[in-house]
């Protein structure tokens, strides 16, 4: 049995395999000709943009679509565990029990076991080679359950069940909790969980980090470096992403690609390979000119005929360049100017909030004035979105006051997009519902700003995903934004680009906002004021966030200087900064980074006109001389035929023989001239092949160049 095992995880086997497969939905084609296969261990990433399928295949892989077209093939007995974007838990257990019922028992396990093992005897009785992929696979699936089976009591031990719920951040009180009573970001962790307790042999997440607080974000980065089985993994949060995968699967708009290697790497191939597809576009295109060039010139020449007709047919072969890599579009918009207002927008005062004995805030005083730019921080559960839904009136307070300025009117976007658009409804309906005065053309332009264009607009809001429905709520924001805005984790589920889009329109606009978020790059491009929400209380810092990470570190060193203990805030930015950004990189970076490339570019084109003044423009200089030299050699002759063609000249023998003698001369010039022009034309299509050859490998990552 041992042995058997060995051979078995040798051979890699495949866990799931597709082949030329394809989805359509509503009519539309989603993917085609999508080849995958995971292996066991295989780590895959999948990036792409909203909307473009990659929730769609996660769903295939966990059996809750099928494909179209072509073929997936399940080793037998492969489990899969799979974390949907969007949580939706039935009520009526407990949190651990929840997560102790997520694996089978250990009675079922050994049953099942028992089962694989009886069959294997069943196959080897009838004869069947123990080498066929059958009987390896069975083999393999034994070995593992008895492992399985073996350490059951070591590895779906409640303290296993306890110590994942912990590093997700739940807390003892939480685990006789029913899980119906905990709030989306917290169902999700327990479904997460769940899955990563039962460790499945492919495991699907799908945008894990998305409800997730910094300390958690690192802590899932963490379990999954050493988790050694297959997963596939969506995540928008480029870092995280980069670290944890040695495979990318990416959806682009020419079709869906799947490589090796990390983010970076697939980056910088992407790069490459535009750059060359470029640069073969390019000479094509050259090509096809010089030939077109020649017959147009040598077309009406007899003695030309074989080398026009040649290059005739070079041109009929000749292949169309491969389509450049498309651009994708991406979200633009901005927000309507405020103008003047009052000057304190919101004013909070002794603002109470319980639920039941537990007291999320007591006493709270805040005031958002004009230009003002909050960012709230503070770990999960601290009760930032219910503040926020108590400032924009969605939940009553327990006591105390919310006073909006006259003329203030407030904007929220909620977390959960479930709580503010109707699944039934369009995305057309849905905006138009806010601001019902608006015309088609008005409506139609906000969505085509979300990049919801053409028919999307008809698509209901239950069949969007979870990017394109973050996209309608943002719309209808846009649609009716008030002077004051609330935002409630506005980057969860947008792409990378529109992320950093939002963070644009949000800094540059003039109204007054506050905006909760765990996305370190959105709250450094926009917040001048931090709230840090924790422990009950709210705690007011006057500047930008890493301002306030600074004066924390600093507070911390200096109490630990005086013998003290760390102070409330050390675990969130110690956290914090060891945490991957979710949502992309330092908008600081990427500014100096386009300056830089822009620089590089400049230099790049600089040394390209100098290496083609030397080596390109020499062989090009000779090939219009030759061509220079041909012209007046076909007019030779031309003048000595037609001169022979006259009859006088024609009856004069030593006149005759003399032209004669000068045309075949000139026929022999002729010959030597085209046959130089044409070694001269080949030389010249090296050089500049070799040119390009050259730039394709200089230019760097025009893709990866973005983060
Ligand atoms: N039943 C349906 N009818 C029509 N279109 C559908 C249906 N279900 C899904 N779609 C569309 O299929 C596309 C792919 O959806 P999918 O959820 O796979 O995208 P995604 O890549 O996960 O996006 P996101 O990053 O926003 O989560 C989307 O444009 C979605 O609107
Ligand atoms: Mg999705």
């Amino acid at each position: 049995m041992r042995a058997l095992r060995l051979v078995c995880y040798k051979r890699a086997v495949s866990l799931v395999v597709i082949e030329n497969g394809e989805v359509q939905l509503g009519g539309r084609p989603i993917f085609r000709d999508l080849s995958l296969r995971v292996g066991e261990g295989d780590r895959f990433g999948i990036i792409g943009p909203n909307g473009s399928g990659k929730t769609t295949l996660l769903r295939i892989l966990a059996g809750e679509q099928s494909l179209n077209g072509g073929t997936l093939q399940a080793r037998r007995g492969v489990s899969t565990g799979y974390l949907p974007q969007d949580i939706d838990l039935a009520g009526g257990k407990t949190l651990i029990e929840f997560v102790l019922t997520s694996v089978p028992g250990r009675q079922e396990q050994a049953e099942r076991l028992a089962e694989s093992q009886a069959e294997l005897e069943r196959r080897q009785q009838a004869g069947e080679d123990p080498a066929s992929e059958t009987m390896m696979a069975l083999a393999g699936r034994i070995a593992d359950a008895q492992e399985r089976l073996d350490h059951y009591d070591r590895d779906f031990s409640e303290f296993q069940a306890m110590r994942i719920l912990a590093g997700l951040g739940f807390e003892d009180g939480d685990f006789g909790r029913d899980v119906r009573e905990l709030s989306g970001g917290w169902k999700m962790r327990g479904v997460l969980a769940g899955l990563l307790f039962q460790r499945p042999d492919v495991l699907l997440l799908d945008e894990p980090t998305n409800h997730l607080d910094m300390p958690s974000v690192a802590w899932l980065s963490e379990f999954l470096k050493r988790y050694d089985r297959a997963f596939l993994l969506i995540s928008h949060d480029r870092e995280f992403l980069n670290e944890q995968v040695s495979r990318v699967i990416s959806f682009e708009p020419e079709g869906v690609r799947v490589a090796q290697g990390n983010l970076e790497e697939y980056a910088r191939w992407r790069a490459e390979q535009a750059a060359v597809l470029e640069a073969r576009a390019k000479h094509i295109a050259r090509e096809r000119e010089r030939l077109e060039r020649f017959v147009e010139r040598f077309r009406a020449q007899a003695n030309k005929a074989r080398a026009v007709q040649s290059r005739v047919k070079q041109l009929e072969k000749m292949e169309d360049p491969e389509p450049l890599l498309l651009e994708r579009r991406v979200m633009a918009f901005s927000f309507p100017p405020v103008g003047r207002t009052v000057r304190d927008m919101l004013k909070v005062r002794g603002l109470r909030k319980a639920f039941g004995e537990r007291i999320l805030f007591s006493g709270l005083d805040l005031t958002l004035r004009r230009g003002d730019k909050i960012g709230i921080i503070g770990p999960n559960g601290a009760g930032k979105t219910t503040l926020l839904r108590m400032l924009a009136g969605e939940a009553a307070a327990s006591a105390g006051s919310v006073d909006v300025g006259a003329g203030v009117t407030i904007g929220y976007y909620a977390q959960h997009h479930a709580d503010t658009l109707d699944p039934g409804r369009t995305a057309y309906e849905e905006v138009a519902a806010v601001d019902p005065a608006a015309t088609e053309t008005r409506i139609r332009s906000i969505l085509g700003a979300f990049v919801i264009s053409g028919d999307d607009v008809n698509k209901r809001v239950g069949v969007l995903s979870g990017g394109e429905r973050a996209r309608v709520a943002l719309a209808k924001l846009l649609a009716s934004p008030g002077e004051v805005l609330l935002l409630d984790e506005p980057t969860n589920h947008l792409d990378m680009e529109s992320s950093e889009s939002l963070a644009e329109s949000l800094a540059s606009w003039d109204g007054a906002l506050i905006v909760v978020s765990h996305n370190r790059s959105l709250i450094r491009r926009v917040a001048n004021t931090i709230w840090n929400v924790e422990a009950g209380a709210v705690e007011h810092y006057p500047g930008t966030l890493d301002e306030y990470l600074d004066s924390l570190r600093r507070r911390w060193r200096e109490e630990r200087a005086h013998g003290e203990g760390a102070p409330r805030g050390e675990r969130a930015p110690s956290a914090g900064a060891a945490a991957p950004a979710p949502g992309g990189g330092d908008p600081g970076r990427g500014r100096r980074g386009s300056k830089d490339e822009e620089r590089a570019k400049k230099r790049r084109d600089a040394d390209r006109r100098q290496r083609r003044a030397q080596r390109v423009a020499p062989v090009e200089r000779r090939v219009r001389e030759l061509e220079q030299t041909i012209t007046a050699l076909e007019a030779a002759h031309e003048q000595h035929t037609s001169a022979l063609a006259d009859p006088d000249v024609y009856d004069d023998p030593p006149r005759r023989d003399g032209l004669m003698a000068d045309l075949a001369q000139t026929q022999r010039d002729l010959d030597a001239a085209n046959e130089a022009w044409e070694a001269a034309y080949a030389e010249l299509e090296e050089a500049q092949a070799a040119l390009d050859a050259e730039d394709a490998a200089a230019t760097p990552g025009r893709v990866g160049g973005r983060s």
